[in-house]
């Protein structure tokens, strides 16, 4: 497995959590469950992709602006998440506030995987690539 292939798997955890989140109902055992599990796999899947994925890619010209840019997008899903825990959940405004999150999820991570993927090809050796995805797998499973 390659690192491309271990972030993917994640991302596509993250997107089917946070589509079910968007279809569950007001302060229900249900929507906090998800908000937990997808709160939890947000923060730990930034950290470790921020560790092994980014650090590399700031290193080098071609993927530089684009390792920026992504961990920019991480605080704002940090911060978004922040504020859904400070609204009431049975509110429509937490409604509202999860659909933020829904659409900065799947921005991100589409970003990612069209664009950060593409140029990250370039910038990692094939050794790399294998690597990080064992590194990224032991922290995060
Ligand atoms: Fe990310
Ligand atoms: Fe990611």
């Amino acid at each position: 497995m390659n690192i491309f292939e271990a972030l993917r798997h994640d991302h596509d955890k993250q997107r089917s959590l946070v589509d079910a989140l968007i279809k569950t109902s007001g302060d229900s055992q249900n929507r906090q469950s998800l908000m937990n599990e997808l709160k939890h796999e947000l923060e730990e899947h930034a950290k470790f992709e921020e560790r092994f994925f980014y650090n590399p890619l700031m290193c080098d010209d071609l993927t530089q602006e684009k390792a920026r840019h992504s961990v920019a997008e991480h605080h704002d899903i940090d911060e978004l998440i922040e504020a859904l825990e400070h609204t009431d959940m049975s509110s429509p405004a937490w409604l509202a506030k999860a659909k933020k999150l829904h659409h900065i999820v799947h921005h991100h991570l589409e970003e990612e995987e069209q664009e950060v993927f593409q140029l990250a090809g370039k910038a990692l050796t094939e050794n790399q690539k294998q690597l990080l995805a064992d590194k990224y797998n032991n922290a995060m499973h």
